[in-house]
C-alpha cells in the first residue's frame, strides 16, 4: 500500500490547452491574470511509473502504481537497477520518490537483438518487445531478479509522495535536492512565469524529440509553489496543480476489411472495425473502435458532422491513430479511394449474440440489446467486469474460465456461474458436481485449489469496490467511492434504498444529494436495485463477503472526519471549489443540499434559502471565520 496514493495526470492534447489550465488554476486559487504564478515544465517520459520508499536514506521498498492505492511489490527487481541508488545522502527520515523507469533506444535495440540471437540458437521464434515502454515494463515484472539485472534500465525521479518534513518551498528546488541526494533527475526541467513560455517549451521539446535517446510522449506542467499545490489538492485520480500536454498521436493509413459488433455488459452494441494490420505508434493494429452507429454515419453526439459528414464503409481507406494505451481510433476517410461498390453500413437492429431487439432510447447514441437477463454476452460481460482488476480482481477467473463455468450446467440445467453470487457459492456447488473439477480438461488439483484460494481471498472487499464491481451503468469507480464515503457501510446504504423504494416517486434523494453524483447515476442505481431479483442477489452476495474498510480508517482524525458538510454563499478567502476540496481532504463528506443528514453548513454572504433551511433544521452553522479556524487545525 503506497504511503500516499500514486496519482496520474490530466491530459491536454494541444499546447493551447495550457492556457485553459492556467485560467482554471487561477480561478481555483482566486488569483487574477496579473498575479505571479510559477510553473515547472518537464518532459513526460514514456515508461513505467514506480514508487521508491526510502527510510533514513535506505531503499526499503519499490512498487508499481497498480490501481494507485496498492501497487505490485517489485523491490527485488528494482534493487538490481544500477541507476537507482540504494542509499541516499542527507535524506529525510521517510521519503516516497515517484519516477519513471524506461529504456533508452540503444538499450532497447540491444535487448531485442539479444532475444533474437538467443531464439535462433534455441531454434525458436524470438519474443521481442514492440517498444521500449513494454520492454521496461517486462523487465520490472520478471519473476527472476537475475533477468531484470541483465536489462539496462534507466530511471528519472519526477515527484515526491509522502515525506517527513519538506525539502524546499518549490517543486523545482525539491527535485534539485533529490539530485543532490544521488537520484537521477531530468536535465530538461524549466521554470517559467508566463504560461506562453510553457507553450514555447512544448514547441522546443517537440523539435528535440527525435534527437532524444528515449521516448517521451509530451510534457508536464506543474505549479511550482508546494503550498499552492497543497491548496489545489486533487480531484479523482489527478492533481489540480499539474497537467500533461501530450504529443499528437501517430497515424497510419490502412484498409477497412469489415465491421464486427461486440456486446458489452451494458448491452451496448459496439462496432469494431477490422483493418489490414498496420503499425502505429510502435504496435501492430488490426482492430479499431467505431464507437456507435452515429459515429459510423459521420454524426457526433451533439448532432454536428464528424469527418465533414463522411460515413465509414467496408472497403474504405481509413486513417488509424492511437495515443498512449488507449484503443486505436479512426481519423479520416479517404473518399477519393472509396471503391465504387462500397455501400453505407447498415447497423443491426437486433443483438447478433442473442437475437433480442436492440433499441436506442431517448437521445442515446448507443443501441442496446434489451435481453438484460437473457443475453449471454451481457451476462458474461457483467461477470468479467465483476472479476476484473479494478473490481474484485480475481485473476484465476479470466474470461475463458468464466465462460467455462457459465457453459457447464448442473443437473437442473442451471449454469454453474450466472451471477456474481454464484462465484462465491461455486466451491460448495462443485463439491457434489460430477465430474469433479480436478478432472475437467485443463484442470487439476492444484489449479482447483488456487482458484478457490483466490475466490476466498476476494471475500475481503470494500463497500466501494463491491458497488463498482456490480457494473451498474454510470456507477464508476469514483461514484462508487463517493457513495461508500457518504453512507459509510452497506447496511446504511441498504436502509436508504429500502426507504426510497417504499416512497417511490421522488428518486433516490440521499444519493442525489451527494456532491459529484449526478441524477443520471442516482436514477441508474435505483433502476438496478428496484429489480427484486437483482436486489436479492446483492443481499445474498453481501452476506458472502466480509467488508474491509482498512485504509479508510487509517486516515488521521480531524474535526471534520466523517462529518457531512454543505457550503453555501460566497466565501471571501477562497473559492467554494477549494473549500470543498480541503474539507474532503480532512475527511468530510461534501453534500450539495441541506437536509437533516447534514452536520455542518458553512454560510457565506448570500446563502439565502440553504441557510434558512439549516436554521429550521437546527443544524450547526458556521461563518467563514469559524471555517478558517477549523482549517487551521489541519
Ligand atoms: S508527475 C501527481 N512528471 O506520466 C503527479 N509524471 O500520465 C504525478 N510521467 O503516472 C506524475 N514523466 O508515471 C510526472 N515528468 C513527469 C513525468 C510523469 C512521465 C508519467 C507518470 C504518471 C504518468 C501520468
Amino acid at each position: 500500500r503506497h504511503e500516499t496514493p500514486m496519482l496520474s495526470l490530466d491530459n491536454a492534447f494541444k499546447p493551447e490547452d495550457l492556457i485553459e489550465f492556467d485560467l482554471r488554476t487561477r480561478r481555483f486559487l482566486g488569483l487574477d491574470a496579473a498575479a505571479a504564478l510559477s510553473y515547472v515544465a518537464e518532459p513526460k517520459i514514456d515508461g513505467l511509473a514506480i514508487s521508491l520508499l526510502y527510510r533514513h536514506g535506505e531503499l526499503v521498498r519499490a512498487a508499481t502504481r497498480g490501481g494507485g492505492e496498492i501497487g505490485e511489490d517489485v523491490t527485488a527487481n528494482i534493487r538490481t537497477i544500477a541507476t537507482i541508488p540504494k542509499h541516499l545522502r542527507n535524506a529525510p527520515e521517510l521519503m516516497e520518490i515517484r519516477g519513471e523507469i524506461f529504456m533508452t533506444h540503444e538499450a532497447f535495440a540491444a535487448l531485442n537483438r539479444d532475444l533474437e540471437t538467443a531464439a535462433s540458437r534455441g531454434g525458436g521464434v524470438a519474443q521481442t518487445y514492440a517498444n521500449p515502454r513494454n520492454a521496461a515494463s517486462g523487465a520490472v515484472r520478471q519473476l527472476d531478479p537475475a533477468i531484470t539485472a541483465t536489462r539496462q534500465l534507466s530511471f528519472v525521479a519526477h515527484s515526491i509522495g509522502a515525506i517527513s518534513g519538506r525539502l524546499a518551498s518549490g517543486h523545482h528546488a525539491a527535485i534539485r535536492r533529490l539530485g543532490a541526494m544521488g537520484l537521477p533527475i531530468s536535465t530538461l526541467c524549466e521554470t517559467f512565469q508566463d504560461i506562453n513560455a510553457g507553450i514555447a517549451y512544448y514547441k522546443r521539446i517537440t523539435a528535440m524529440r527525435a534527437e532524444l535517446d528515449f521516448d517521451i510522449d509530451g510534457m508536464t506542467c506543474k505549479v511550482d509553489d508546494l503550498a499552492l499545490q497543497e491548496r489545489l489538492g486533487s480531484q479523482s485520480a489527478w492533481p489540480r496543480w499539474a497537467i500533461a500536454c501530450k504529443f499528437p498521436p501517430e497515424t497510419a493509413w490502412t484498409r477497412l476489411l469489415g465491421i464486427e459488433i461486440q456486446i458489452g455488459r451494458t448491452g451496448a452494441l459496439s462496432p469494431v472495425a477490422k483493418v489490414e494490420t498496420v503499425r502505429v505508434g510502435g504496435v501492430d493494429v488490426s482492430s479499431v473502435t467505431l464507437h456507435n452507429e452515429d459515429y459510423i454515419a459521420g454524426i457526433s453526439a451533439d448532432g454536428s458532422f464528424i469527418r465533414n459528414g463522411a460515413d465509414i464503409r467496408v472497403g474504405d481507406t481509413v486513417e488509424v491513430y492511437r495515443s498512449g494505451d488507449v484503443i486505436p481510433k479512426i481519423g479520416q476517410v479517404d473518399l477519393a479511394r472509396r471503391p465504387a461498390d462500397a455501400r453505407p453500413y447498415v447497423f443491426p437492429s437486433t443483438c447478433p449474440e442473442c437475437g433480442s431487439k436492440a433499441i436506442r432510447e431517448g437521445d442515446d447514441a448507443v443501441r442496446r440489446c434489451i435481453g438484460v437477463h437473457t443475453c449471454r454476452a451481457q451476462i458474461l460481460g457483467r461477470l468479467k467486469h465483476f472479476v476484473s482488476r479494478e473490481a474484485m480482481n480475481i485473476e484465476g477467473l479470466g474470461g475463458k474460465i468464466i465462460e467455462q463455468f457459465f457453459t457447464r450446467e448442473d443437473t437442473d440445467g442451471v449454469p454453474l456461474i450466472r451471477s456474481p453470487l454464484d462465484i462465491y457459492r461455486l466451491e460448495s456447488r462443485l463439491a457434489t458436481f460430477d465430474p469433479p473439477l480436478a478432472d475437467w480438461p485443463g484442470w487439476g488439483e492444484s489449479s482447483e485449489a488456487n482458484l478457490f484460494r483466490e475466490i476466498n481471498a476476494a471475500r475481503k472487499v470494500t463497500f466501494a469496490r463491491l458497488l463498482f464491481a456490480l457494473g451498474i451503468r454510470f456507477a464508476g469507480v469514483r461514484s462508487a467511492e463517493r457513495i461508500a464515503e457518504h453512507f459509510g457501510d452497506w447496511a446504511t446504504f441498504d436502509r436508504s434504498l429500502e426507504a426510497t423504494i417504499a416512497t417511490l416517486g421522488h428518486g433516490w434523494t440521499d444519493v442525489m444529494g451527494i456532491d459529484g453524483i449526478g441524477d443520471r447515476t442516482a436514477a441508474s442505481l435505483l433502476e438496478a436495485f428496484i429489480d427484486p431479483g437483482f436486489r436479492a442477489m446483492v443481499t445474498a452476495l453481501v452476506a458472502e463477503v466480509d467488508f474491509d474498510e482498512e485504509g479508510e480508517g487509517e486516515h488521521r482524525q480531524t474535526p471534520l472526519t466523517g462529518k457531512t458538510i454543505v457550503f453555501t454563499g460566497t466565501l471571501t478567502s477562497m473559492k467554494r471549489a477549494e473549500a470543498k476540496s480541503r474539507a474532503a481532504a480532512m475527511g468530510a463528506k461534501i453534500y450539495s443540499s441541506v437536509s437533516k443528514n447534514v452536520d455542518i453548513v458553512v454560510c457565506g454572504p448570500g446563502s439565502g434559502t440553504k441557510e434558512r433551511k439549516a436554521r429550521d433544521l437546527d443544524l450547526r452553522i458556521m461563518d467563514e471565520d469559524e471555517w478558517l479556524a477549523i482549517l487551521n487545525t489541519a
